[in-house]
């Protein structure tokens, strides 16, 4: 596995596999990988002829200062990992090669209501954060695809919103979320949860998934009150948000006439580790 941390390194080697018609995969990462980035990387191999991974903690889509500085940093062990996957290129680049001097702007895009809902109603200035980062990657891997989990429903939405809107040629390949036996859905963040809040994690997962059995059966507003009646009752979660929303729009759904489009998506503190999860609930 080649590893690099300049653009330039990065660029001339990729420009020259492209030149000999070879197919770019690319899965962009904030590294301390588990095995859902592992799926990623394995899926790109399938498809494609040279797979491209990258790890750079964004600092622009923390609006958490202490998040920030709490991600875990593992890039010798990630490194191993990646390499024992079969993966063929690493880009961990430095925030200053991301960020030269003094660039604090980002780019300017219309996500209509994607970026205002959950994830962007509750994490101000986060995907504007994401599509910048995720662009500039783009530019510098010049990807044929690229390779995002549904377990961040959302960022995958406006992943494609921005590669429609700027018209970049690169397909977005959506995989599904990889989880624990017990059901949580693997996360860098995971690994700070406490023992007694790693045992009472996977109950986000559980009440989801029970959502889907009675999804339909009761009034939306219904479902979603005994919801976040259930995980509230476990005593170290506590809900930021829970919403059943439209897969394509992510408007809040009032009743079950597009059900086959309904999905349902949490924010959940565990302590101060915030996990995200979805479940779509009829497919
Ligand atoms: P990160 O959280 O490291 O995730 C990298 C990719 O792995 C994302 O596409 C994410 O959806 C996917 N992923 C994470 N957990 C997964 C799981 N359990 N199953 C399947 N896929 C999973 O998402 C980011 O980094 C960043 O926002 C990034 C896109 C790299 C931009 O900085």
């Amino acid at each position: 596995m080649k590893q690099f941390t300049t653009i330039r390194e990065t660029r001339e080697y990729l420009a020259g596999k492209a030149e000999k018609g070879y197919s770019i995969g690319f899965v962009p990462t904030m590294g301390a990988l588990h095995e859902g980035h592992i799926s990623l990387v394995n899926r790109s191999k399938t498809e494609n002829m040279l797979t491209v991974c990258s790890i750079f903690v964004n600092p622009t889509q923390f609006n958490n200062k202490e998040d920030l500085e709490k991600y875990p940093r593992t890039l010798a062990r990630d490194a191993k990992l990646l390499r024992a996957s079969g993966c063929d290129v690493l880009f961990a680049p430095t925030a200053a090669e991301m960020y030269p001097e003094g660039e604090t702007e980002g780019i300017d895009l219309e996500f209509g209501l994607l970026d205002k809902v959950m994830e962007g109603k509750f994490r101000p200035g986060h995907f504007k954060g994401v599509a910048t980062i995720v662009n500039k990657l783009f530019a510098v891997v010049n990807p044929t695809r690229a390779y995002f989990g549904k377990k961040d429903f959302q960022q995958l939405a406006i992943i494609r919103h921005m590669v429609n809107s700027l018209k970049l040629p690169v397909a977005i390949i959506a995989c599904e979320t990889v989880r624990e036996p017990d059901g949580l859905a693997m996360s860098s963040r995971n690994m700070r949860l406490t023992i007694a809040e790693r045992s009472q994690a996977p109950e986000i997962y559980q009440v989801l998934s029970k959502m889907k059995e009675k999804a339909g059966k009761m009034p939306v507003k219904a479902l979603k009150e005994w919801a976040m009646k259930k995980i509230q009752e476990t005593p170290d979660l506590r809900i930021e948000y829970l919403e059943i929303g439209d897969r394509e729009t992510l408007v809040p759904l009032e009743n079950w006439s597009h059900k086959e489009r309904g999905m349902v998506f949490a924010a959940v503190f565990l302590g101060d580790v915030r996990l995200i999860d979805n479940i779509e609930l009829f497919l």
